[in-house]
């Protein structure tokens, strides 16, 4: 039996373009059992008749905070009581300011102060939106109070623009609500971006790791469920939404703080562009140019990855390897010297796809099996990838069925 059957659900829904998701979502949640209350914004009825949620709830949908004939069936504290969970989706950019205020101006916002109830929001809006201070500092603060934030989504929007804000879809909200995502509750270590080797206090070595494979792969976890940490390296991404992210510079740095998280995970999955060396002797103060040569002595900075594999008790690990020759041979040998459970390979320094680029193919490897990947931009490979991985995590931990393809190409 789902777990949301029988609950009592207060579906509140603001004026989003998404609006439309919502009834998908109505629709699903009546679907597993659970009662469904529509309260919307009065922006919301703008994008959907009242009537749609009506027909699909067997409720009249609620929006006035001042209604006569509705507070005479169940006033608006009831209804607040009648709730044994509030989820909001789509949650506008203006909803999640006012409820971060504590503001009661309207029916829902009202009655998300007066309710008891988890409250969990989807947020969807244009990207610059979403990334803007002051939405980040009021999801920041209704985090801080047990609000649980689902997505946003990344990918094209509604107003023709590409990045983070799309609402999730109804289906994986389902899923999230339900706690019975792929990897729900599955806790994930994730290593991205390049690392930086100081050669003196200005000048370091380092790599073209832009660190967008890792940021997708990560928000493509926690969008299944997944409670993911991502340990950074330097770069020019945001946080992917609901992942816990720790800044790192050196090889040293990172290998510290995967060590100390790697017990604790139950996946570790390792996109960064690890130096392989560092300077052995970094002074204190920048070095002059005198002389007409000059030679770097470089020591080899710790396998971060292969460390962690030969862990007793290692969690499941996925490599990268980005080769530019032979990928499958070089793939596998890493697979296999690295002790790994599956390896993603890639061809790089042609004219497609890799470090730099906003797209990748993938030639996957595990032990017994391998899935290709066709170019793909690298946040549609990444949810791809995401669900290969918990596929192939299920199987070598669980007793389920193995369902991955052995041989399979998209
Ligand atoms: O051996 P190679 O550097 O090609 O292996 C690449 C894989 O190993 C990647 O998954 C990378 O994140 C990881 N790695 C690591 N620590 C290093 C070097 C590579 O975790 N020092």
């Amino acid at each position: 039996m789902s777990p949301l059957a029988g609950k009592r659900i207060l579906l509140g829904v603001t004026g989003s373009i998404a609006a439309y998701k919502a009834v998908e979502l109505a629709r699903g949640l009546r679907r597993a059992g659970a009662e469904v209350q529509v309260v919307t914004t009065p922006g919301a009825r703008e994008f959907v008749a009242p009537l749609t949620f009506q027909a699909l709830t067997g409720r009249p949908l609620r929006c006035e905070l001042f209604d006569p004939a509705a507070e005479a069936a169940m006033d608006h504290i009831e209804l607040a009581r009648w709730a044994e969970w509030v989820l909001v989706a789509p949650a506008s950019a203006d909803f999640l300011a006012r409820i971060a205020q504590g503001l009661a101006d309207d029916l829902l916002t009202t009655l998300c102060l007066a309710t008891e109830a988890p409250l969990w929001v989807a947020p969807a809006m244009n990207r610059v939106m979403w990334r803007h201070p002051a939405t980040q500092a009021n999801i920041g603060v209704l985090r801080g109070r047990g609000v649980r934030v689902l997505g946003p989504d990344q990918g094209a929007q509604a107003c023709g623009e590409e990045g983070p804000g799309r609402m999730l879809e109804a289906e994986a909200i389902l899923r999230l609500l339900a706690g019975d995502g792929p990897l729900s509750g599955v806790s994930v270590l994730v290593t991205a971006g390049p690392t930086r080797e100081p050669i003196d206090p200005v000048r370091f070595l380092s790599n073209r790791s832009s660190g967008r494979m890792g940021y997708a792969l990560a928000a493509a976890l926690a969008g299944l469920g997944a409670e993911v940490t991502l340990v950074s390296g330097p770069v020019a991404l945001p946080s992917p939404p609901g992942v816990a992210r720790v800044n790192v510079e050196t090889a040293l740095e990172m290998a510290s703080v995967v060590e100390a998280r790697a017990g604790d995970a139950a996946i570790f999955v390792a996109a960064a562009a690890v130096a392989d060396y560092r300077p052995v002797h970094v002074p204190g103060h920048k070095i002059k140019k005198r002389d007409a040569r000059r030679t770097l002595e470089l020591t080899p900075n710790p396998d971060i990855l292969a460390t962690v594999a030969a862990r007793p008790d290692a969690p499941f690990c996925l490599g990268f390897a980005a080769e530019t020759r032979d990928l499958e041979a070089n793939a596998r040998s890493k697979l296999e010297a690295k002790g790994l459970d599956m390896i993603a390979a890639n061809l790089v320094g042609g004219s497609e796809g890799g470090f730099e680029s906003e797209d990748n193919a993938l030639l996957v490897l595990w032990p017994g099996g391998r899935h290709e990947f066709p170019l793909l931009p690298k946040q549609a490979l990444a949810r791809r990838l995401a669900d290969l991985l918990a596929v192939r995590f299920r199987a070598a931990r669980g007793p389920e069925p193995d369902s991955g393809e052995s041989d399979a190409r998209d």
